[in-house]
This record gives C-alpha cells, structure tokens and sequence, in this order.
C-alpha cells in the first residue's frame, strides 16, 4: 500500500469507529428467555430505526441478580454501561451516589408526568427529577394454569390456598406435578409474598413488608402463613432445586405440571409458544388475592456519560421508551401492560385486560401492593434479609415459630 493509501485506510477507520462508537447504547438487561428476547428485541429495533447502535449485555438470572453484581462491578470500576435494567428503591440508591443522568428535560417535552399513574412517576424520581424511565407493569400474583391437565385430575383450578393443598394428591394421582417451581431464593420469595398476601390481606402486608412493622412480623398471622407456604412444597417435584422459572413454565405448557405461582412474565413464555389463553392456558389470581394486586415495574436508567452523541442516543432511548409504539408491542409480548395511561387496550389478551381492571381499581382500594420479592417494596438490604429467612425456611425442616422469629430479627437488622 502506497502512503497516500494508506493514510486514507488510516483515516477511514478512524472516521468508522467514530461512527461506530457514536450513537451506540450498551444496555445491561437481564431478559434472556424466549418471551423476554423477543421483547427485548423490539426496543433494539426501534432504537436501530433511529440510526443508533445497540450493544447487547445481556446477564442472564431470573429478576437479576446475576445483572446487578456485573452492574456494581462495572460502575465501581468506572465503566458503567449507557443503560442499565433497574427498579424500585434501587434507583434512589444510584442517584444517590451520583451515577445517574438526569432525564427530567425528556420527561417535561414528552409530558411523562400525565401520562403515568403517580405511583410509578414517584418510583422513577430522585429529588423530583426523573433518573429513571419506565417500560410496563408486571403485576406479579397471577395463578398459570393448564386446564387440560386440571380436566385429566377432575380438580378445579385453586382459588384458595387450602384448595391448592387438596388438589395436590389428585393431580399426583393423575400423573402430573402439582406445581411447577424453580428452587431458586427469589421465586421462593415470590411463592411466599403471594401466600402472606392472600392469607393476611393488603394492609398486613404492607406492615410487615413495607413498614416492617416488628408487631405484624412477629404475629399469629405470620406463623400461619410460614405453615401454609411450607405445605405447598409437597406440591412441588423433586428437581425444582436451581431450576429457571422458565423452564418450570414450560411445564406448565407442556401439561408435565398444572400449574405455577408466578409474575406475568410467564405468560411471555405462553405467548412466544403459540399459546393462547383461556384455550391452552388459563390465568386467574393467585389464591385468594383476587382483588389484590403486587406491581412490579420494570425501568432502565442511564449512567452518566460525557460523548454527546453517546448522550443522545441514551435520550432517545428513554424517549421510544415511553413511546406508545413501544409500549404496545413490548407488552405484548413480555406479558405485561403498558405504564404509558391511555394506551388502546384492544390488542391486549384477557390476563392484560384483567391486570388493566385491577391495576386501576386496586389503585383506589388501597389494594395496590409493591412486590418485595422484585424490588419495589423496601430497600435492597431488607428484601434480601426477608427472602434469606423465606427461602432457608422453606427447604430445612425449620418450624414456621423459629422462622418468624428470624424474619422479625434479621429484618431489624438489616434496617
Ligand atoms: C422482572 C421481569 C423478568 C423476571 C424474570 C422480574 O423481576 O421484573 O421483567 O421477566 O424478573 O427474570
């Protein structure tokens, strides 16, 4: 190559990688499975339309805790990604320490403010700013039911804890697993928010998760509710231990089991099989929390970033976000419902129709009740205080007295 040619290879390539770094967003999700891939992949779509580049970083680990480790350790040594999967009170917690861009200049031209529900505006603030933009509402106390595998046991779907115990030795009977679990902490956790807020209603759970009111953590209640969730163990089969929850529900879809207790990501799993409900699959409260529902909100926040064309493409990402484009397709197919208000609720299934009705009615009940088990109730501390007794609970042969004892101590503690 003569030097003229080469110094114009030189700098094509420094023109390329300028054009290849400017407007790329790395985003650290967690949405690894069929459902949440398909998902995911929309918003790389639209922010692809857009002529930015999406880099994938993907971690993968059911409600992230695999991703928030690489995401501390990618922050703390400098290195953060443009954006990151990250909810509830730990958003407070990065903008706290100064990682988090400010996105209250988007937020204001979109008019974010009227078109979503305070609850969600208050998650994604920071000293009345937004750090945070959200994506949908997963409301996490659904019932997964597969009704031919119920017809095969002559049980009706469980409307009552008691009523999942009793069908357990029928369903055996017939050959199928009660219930489809995953022995991992955090979907232990999840079983057992539903079981305590079935059991003790919204306002005990509110104290004792919410406010950790030491009174209702140490109560009557809460000891019958350690015995219910230990009896839906003789429920599950014995490889449930570190199996994804994923792969429980395609149990479920596959009629090896009859049903899960799980968030409406799941029903992301139906959709992405071809499975349509009410037909091949039936979704229904979990016991006893039919006028009850645990919100769980996803949201990404981008860090703080010097390029401008590397800001801009982080803006734009926030933006499509909470586009209604996005809001309508993304939810489809990750099983959750927008967060944007006044979406068109006609291409929706009946489960997103039926989280829409209660989203808004338990909103006025005082119904409306944070997941501890996804992050949105208490401090990352407490939660996994709760859920380190919950899931140590529930594989020993601990007594549910000892249990609550150490749930009222260690949530103290981790206050
Ligand atoms: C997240 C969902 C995700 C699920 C399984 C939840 O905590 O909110 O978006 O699909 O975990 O990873």
């Amino acid at each position: 190559m003569n030097k003229t040619k080469a110094a114009i290879a030189g700098l094509a390539l420094a023109v390329s990688t300028v054009v290849a770094q400017a407007g790329e967003v790395e985003v650290l999700h967690y949405w690894t499975s069929g459902g949440e891939a398909k998902s995911v992949g929309v918003l790389k779509d639209l922010l692809t339309k857009e002529g930015h580049s999406w880099k994938d970083f993907a971690v993968a680990g059911g409600a992230g805790e695999a991703a928030m480790t690489v995401l501390k350790s990618r922050a703390v040594s400098g290195n953060p990604p443009a954006a990151a999967q990250m909810k509830g009170l730990d958003i407070q917690e990065w903008a706290d320490l100064g990682f988090l861009a400010n996105l209250d200049g988007v937020a204001k031209k979109a008019g974010w403010d009227d078109l979503l529900p305070k609850v969600v505006s208050d998650i994604m603030k920071y000293e009345n700013e937004y750090v945070a933009v959200p994506v949908n509402v997963h409301r996490v106390n659904w019932l997964w039911a597969n009704p031919a595998a119920f017809e095969k046991a002559g049980v009706k779907v469980p409307t009552t804890w008691a009523e999942m115990i009793a069908s357990g030795p029928k369903l055996k009977a017939a050959g199928i697993i009660p219930l489809a679990h995953g022995g991992q902490a955090w979907q232990d956790a999840t079983l057992f928010e539903a079981v305590a807020l079935g059991m003790g209603g919204s306002e005990f759970y509110n104290k004792a998760f919410v406010k950790h009111d030491d009174a209702t953590l140490r109560s009557p209640k809460m000891v019958e509710i350690f015995k219910t969730f230990k009896q839906t163990r003789d429920l599950i089969d014995a490889d449930s231990p570190g199996r994804d929850w994923n792969i429980a529900t395609s149990m479920v879809i596959n009629g090896k089991a009859a049903m899960q207790i799980m968030g409406d990501w799941a029903k992301g799993e139906f959709t992405a099989a071809g499975k349509e409900p009410g037909k091949d699959f039936v979704c229904a409260p979990a016991p006893q929390t039919e006028h009850q529902y645990t919100f769980n909100i996803d949201s990404f926040a981008l860090f703080n970033l010097k390029s401008k064309d590397a800001v801009e493409a982080q803006e734009t990402l926030a933006r499509l976000i909470m586009e209604p484009k996005f809001q309508e397709t993304f939810n489809l197919n990750k099983g959750s419902i927008p967060v944007r208000q006044g979406m068109d609720e006609t291409p929706f299934d009946s489960c997103a129709k039926a989280s829409m009705a209660s989203f808004s009615s338990t909103a006025k009940s005082g119904d409306l009740v944070p997941s501890f088990a996804h992050g949105m109730a208490t401090t990352s501390s407490a939660a996994g205080a709760i859920s380190d007794v919950v899931t140590n609970f529930f594989n020993s042969d601990q007594s549910a007295e000892e249990a609550v004892t150490k749930l009222a101590n260690s949530v103290k503690a981790s206050l």
